[in-house]
């Protein structure tokens, strides 16, 4: 461990009596975790197998949302924007972390130029964006590998921040003299600051690509985050740290994800028939469990656990639950089955195509429906449905693709032979995630109905005593609040 804190008043606080009406309550704190790839039936698995699980406690006194969504695509940069913005793709232009927008142009560091040439270009913002993505921390984004664009005549690099169309929740805590924390996988993760660049007092990007992809690794990599959150708690920041203002304290947003569970999943998954969880993967929510414990006990022992609402969801799920389901495709087959010059084909458990020429898309999707066996499609949205469908049209907006394939569910699009699920796609197994927020002031209360991740965003700030309405996602898409705040 990089930090350990001696606490002095280790054990039960007392609590307030809980009522209905102590959502109301304005919270000092505000601690949002993603468990990238819990999905909302996990927490139930979960807490069966392990009734006195710290998840088990936190629900005790907990609003729980059974059937939250993320966002359509369900990639991490997507779902990040859910919860951060309270909008959807077609609002904040993130789409995925490596997709296209037909006004970019390739990097400098790519093509020894700036901005020449035809525009349209890949937009990645992944750890290829690193100075040297191997190490944990290389020093952040190497500008050289941003994609560029124009901007009032003049060509410049694009940080994952300028990117995002619309403002976050740590602009807005920020902005009104608050300090705000955010810890996640790539240095790319910037993209949370928001397009003033001015949203988080610390960031803490150490890049998961350095790390060996296999759970016990990847935990290691999660207590890296854990050293973080612990000391944020206690008002210090970890090596490595990107400071924009020094902790006077504990921040009043501070989160992060977890991603051992994601690798769990995509490595090993749950069991044929009983779907119950592996063992790597049960270890990998144990560790989870186990380091949710370590957060409680830092803000007991700070004495502010009761003044902290604490947020458990989850940028996106992961597919197929149920291994049988399982089919790799290669993505190489979607540019000939759809038969026409394609500039991008973002290919995961879904596929984002963006044609050379938008004229050739009836020719597109005449030859794809003729592929559907081929490529397993279960969907392929275009034309006026992808507007309707509230992800936007590719005429009027360069970030938005000509075809979404949705292909049936367990099929991944991908050459790798390591995986045996993937996240991004539109399913239920990609989309429905756990959901809860927990603090001992709160009813014990579960709610059924379908939600959206995006509704974390304004609830975030309404629980802080801010105006929701500071996001401007949550206007325009009129996102909100998710019940009982
Ligand atoms: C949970 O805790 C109770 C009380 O401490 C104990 O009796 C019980 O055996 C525990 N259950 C499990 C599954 O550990
Ligand atoms: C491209 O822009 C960079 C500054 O971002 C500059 O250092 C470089 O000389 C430019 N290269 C060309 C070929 O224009
Ligand atoms: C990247 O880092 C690794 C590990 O420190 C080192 O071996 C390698 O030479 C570095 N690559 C570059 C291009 O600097
Ligand atoms: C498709 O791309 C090829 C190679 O770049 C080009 O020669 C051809 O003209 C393109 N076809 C259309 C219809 O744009």
């Amino acid at each position: 461990m990089q930090f350990s804190y001696l606490c002095l008043f280790l054990g039960a606080l007392a609590s307030g009596q809980a009522s209905a009406r102590s959502s109301q309550k304005v919270y000092k704190y505000v601690a949002t975790f993603s468990v990238d790839g819990l999905h909302s039936s996990d927490v139930g698995k979960y807490t069966a197998r392990r009734p006195n699980s710290t998840i088990a406690q936190l629900l005790e006194t907990a609003y729980r949302y059974t059937d939250a969504f993320t966002s359509g695509p369900s990639d991490s940069f997507p779902g990040t924007m859910n919860l951060y913005t309270g909008g959807s793709p077609r609002t904040t232009g993130i789409w995925y972390d490596d997709t296209y927008d037909r006004t970019y142009y390739l990097p400098y560091s790519t093509t020894g130029t700036n901005c020449s040439g035809p525009p349209g270009a890949e937009v990645a913002y992944d750890e290829s964006k690193d100075y040297n993505s191997t190490e944990l921390f290389s020093g952040g984004i190497d500008p050289q590998n941003l994609p560029q664009t124009i901007i009032n005549g003049k060509c410049v690099n694009v940080y994952p921040h300028q990117r995002l169309r619309v403002n976050t929740v740590f602009e807005v805590v920020h902005a009104a003299g608050l300090q705000t924390a955010y810890t996640d996988k790539h240095p790319s993760y910037d993209v949370v600051r928001g397009p003033s660049g001015k949203g988080l007092s610390v960031g803490y990007f150490p890049e998961i690509a350095a790390v060996p992809v296999t759970v016990k690794d990847t935990i290691a990599y999660d207590e890296l985050h854990v050293g973080a959150f612990l000391a944020w708690i206690n008002g210090k920041t970890p090596a490595h740290s990107e400071i924009q203002d020094e902790l006077k304290g504990t921040p009043s947003v501070f989160g992060g994800n977890f991603q051992a569970v994601s690798v769990a999943q995509k490595t090993k998954g749950y069991v044929p028939g009983s779907l119950d969880f592996t063992p790597d993967l049960l270890q990998a929510l144990d560790f989870v469990d186990a380091s949710f414990a370590k957060i409680v006990a830092a803000l007991k022992c700070k004495r502010i656990y009761d003044d902290t609402l604490i947020v458990v969801t989850a940028k996106h799920g992961q597919a197929p639950i149920d291994p049988s389901l399982y089919q790799k495709i290669s993505p190489k087959l979607i540019a000939p089955a759809a038969g026409v010059n394609l500039s991008f084909v973002t290919a995961d458990d879904i596929a984002l195509i963006f044609l050379e020429n938008h004229a050739d898309v009836d020719t597109a999707v005449d030859n794809l429906n003729g592929k559907r066996d081929e490529l397993r499609i279960q969907d392929i949205i275009s034309h006026e449905r992808l507007t309707y469908l509230g992800y936007g049209d590719p005429l009027k907006d360069p970030a938005v693709p000509d075809i979404i394939i949705r292909p049936e569910l367990g099929v991944i699009y991908t050459g790798s032979t390591a995986k045996i699920a993937e996240h991004g796609g539109l399913s239920d197994d990609d989309r429905k995630v756990a959901c809860f927020i927990s603090n001992p002031s709160l009813k014990k209360t579960i709610y059924d109905h379908k939600v959206s991740t995006k509704q974390v965003a304004p609830t975030i700030l309404k629980a802080l005593g801010l105006n929701p309405k500071a996001l401007k996602a949550v206007v325009l898409e009129d996102t909100g609040l998710l019940d009982g705040f």
